[in-house]
């Protein structure tokens, strides 16, 4: 299926950015601030309890008009009524995209092929409260007769980085009584480490895969399988120490789970937007349903905010328009996110695949190869550990990396002067981005003339700051769901299908295909590329014989 829709680069819109850049480029941001006083206000965005500050970029009134006028002329306002009304936007897949169903009030309506899907998803979220009741007050018991203390999330990808960002950043909110650990990795490293000092019979594991076919989860979830079965040395075990998290009800029932014990999501939800689908279930069972609704309340909040404000003022709108400026016109490859809040370590991980799965494509929902950029390269790490490493290249580096500082006002954790400390770090850094210090300025500060360009600063350097209150089950919903949305905006100027994933697929069918040429015993005949063949052949002779055999 072809949509017919106006080449990105031949819009009139495009054009105007292309030669307003031309204008703008060179301008300082020491210059931009001089001229305009109110500058730090004027281009800053409160809503929803989240202010953007988006005042530290490389943009005037002018730019912002014209970038409004891509979103405009890119049918922005037609893709967000074509997602809430269900339509089926993930084209190559033939889907509908309804990640904003799963946090729906019981009286909203979401249509899917005419069918409201807001009852089926409270039904899930209702069984879902059961469930954590009943493992959390010991009323679901193990096979032995033990409650459960350790949880252990076992999936890849979404069905991953979601819960374990979202356990991460809300561990102050978490039970402590209870283990929760996560297994993605096909290397074998992380079951064993996940579970050596854990009792089989106190642990209950979550297998959580939207197909059930994933290798490394299906991997990962027959060795836990082999693990309890072992242990306990009964095979009916399985029945109280694992439960699904699955669009798949015949693969789970294969597996051993009692499909009673599974939680159902729909094709309509991606992967990488599913964290507040059943694939939360650890997260619901670490901070508790009530926490689990607030997570939702936050997204929902910043859908409606998505949904209905102007674009001016509508922060994902704002958010992703400032990256397509920096990756088409200044040519940025990267951008990183920094969040001054060390619950939120794996909020760039997170936002890799949010961002990176969703955008990295070079084909349009057209069918033609794009001739301009799209998704940049997401990274970061959390303040202020990242000052003391990669800083000084985003200070003194060839490269341009627009960056996002992401605080919060009220530490979860006060402690004497830490989070004056860190904060104060935040806003210093964005302060010396964007006005950096002048080779005058360091010589008047009495540094010899030679040693003067190594200690200058071209400032300049583009940034997001967001603050919030507090991070909370809500902030955090409302965080994801503005980056989720951002990425939205992208695609939709970008003309990409942000919903499929097609470029994680030849991967997995090589690897199919190797694996059972590792298998020394029968040494079959190589068919590769020389460089291929000689890896398998060096990894044959040192793995050492019977290796393959012995695992399968
Ligand atoms: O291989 C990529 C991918 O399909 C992701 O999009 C997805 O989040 C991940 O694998 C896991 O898939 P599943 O939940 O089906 O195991």
């Amino acid at each position: 299926m072809t949509l017919t829709i106006n080449p990105l680069t031949q819009q009139p819109s495009w054009h105007a950015l292309d030669a307003h850049y031309r204008d703008i480029n060179a301008v300082h941001l020491r210059q931009l601030f001089a001229d305009d006083p109110q500058r730090g206000t004027r281009f800053a965005v409160e809503a929803e309890g989240i202010y953007f500050d988006y005042s530290k970029n490389r943009i005037t009134e002018e730019t912002i008009r014209l970038l409004l006028g891509l979103a405009e002329s890119s049918g922005l306002c037609e893709r967000i009524d074509a997602m809430f009304h269900g339509d089926k936007i993930n084209i190559t897949e033939g889907r509908a995209v309804l990640h904003v169903a799963l946090r729906a009030t019981r009286n909203q309506s979401f249509m899917v092929d005419g069918k409201n899907v807001t009852p089926v998803v409270h039904e899930v979220l209702d069984k879902m409260t059961r469930f954590s009741h009943g493992v959390t007050s010991g009323q679901w018991k193990g096979y032995s007769g033990k409650p459960i203390r350790n949880i252990i999330n076992i999936g890849i990808g979404g069905s991953d980085l979601g819960p374990v960002m979202a356990f991460e950043a809300l561990r102050h909110y978490s039970r402590r009584d209870m283990t929760f650990r996560f297994i993605s990795n096909v290397d074998g490293t992380d079951f064993a480490e996940a579970t050596r000092d854990l009792c089989a019979d106190e642990t209950l594991f979550i297998i959580s895969s939207k197909t059930f076919t994933t290798q490394e989860t299906m991997t990962n979830a027959h060795s836990a399988r082999q693990w309890v079965v072992q242990t306990l040395k009964d095979e009916v075990a399985v029945a109280r120490h694992f439960v699904a998290v699955s669009t798949n009800a015949g693969e789970v029932a294969r597996f051993g789970i009692d499909t009673a014990n599974m939680f159902g999501f729909w094709d309509w939800v991606g992967g990488r937007y599913s964290m507040d689908s059943a694939i939360g279930l650890s997260t619901m069972l670490a901070i508790g349903p009530e926490n689990f609704q607030s997570l939702l309340g936050g997204f929902r909040a910043m859908d409606e905010h998505f949904r209905t404000a102007p674009f001016a003022r509508n922060l994902p709108v704002l958010m992703g328009l400032l990256s397509v400026w920096y990756t088409n016109f200044f040519g940025a490859q990267t951008m990183a996110v920094l969040p001054y809040d060390q619950y939120l370590k794996r909020f760039p991980a997170y936002l890799q695949q949010l961002t990176m799965e969703s955008n990295g494509k070079h084909v349009t929902v057209n069918g033609t190869t794009v001739d301009y950029q799209t998704s940049p390269i997401i990274w970061g790490e959390p303040g202020t550990n990242g000052q003391h490493s990669f800083y000084q290249l985003i200070h003194q580096g060839t490269k341009l990396i627009p960056c996002d500082f992401i605080g919060f006002c009220r530490s979860l954790n006060p402690l004497g002067p830490h989070h004056d400390l860190l904060m104060a770090n935040l806003f210093a850094q964005t302060e010396a981005l964007a006005f950096g210090k002048t080779v005058e300025e360091v010589r008047t500060e009495g540094t010899p003339d030679w040693l003067a360009p190594h200690r200058a600063f071209e400032g300049n350097r583009p940034t997001n700051t967001i603050l919030v209150e507090q991070l909370t089950p809500e902030t955090l919903g409302k965080l994801v769901a503005l980056y989720e949305h951002s990425v939205f905006t992208q695609g939709t100027i970008w003309q990409i299908d942000s919903f499929d994933q097609w470029g994680v697929e030849l991967g997995k069918v090589l690897a199919k295909r190797i694996q059972p040429e590792l298998s020394r015993g029968k040494e079959p005949q190589l068919q590769h590329d020389s460089s291929t063949n000689e890896l398998i052949q060096r990894y044959r002779i040192a793995a050492g014989p019977g290796k393959m055999e012995e695992l399968s």
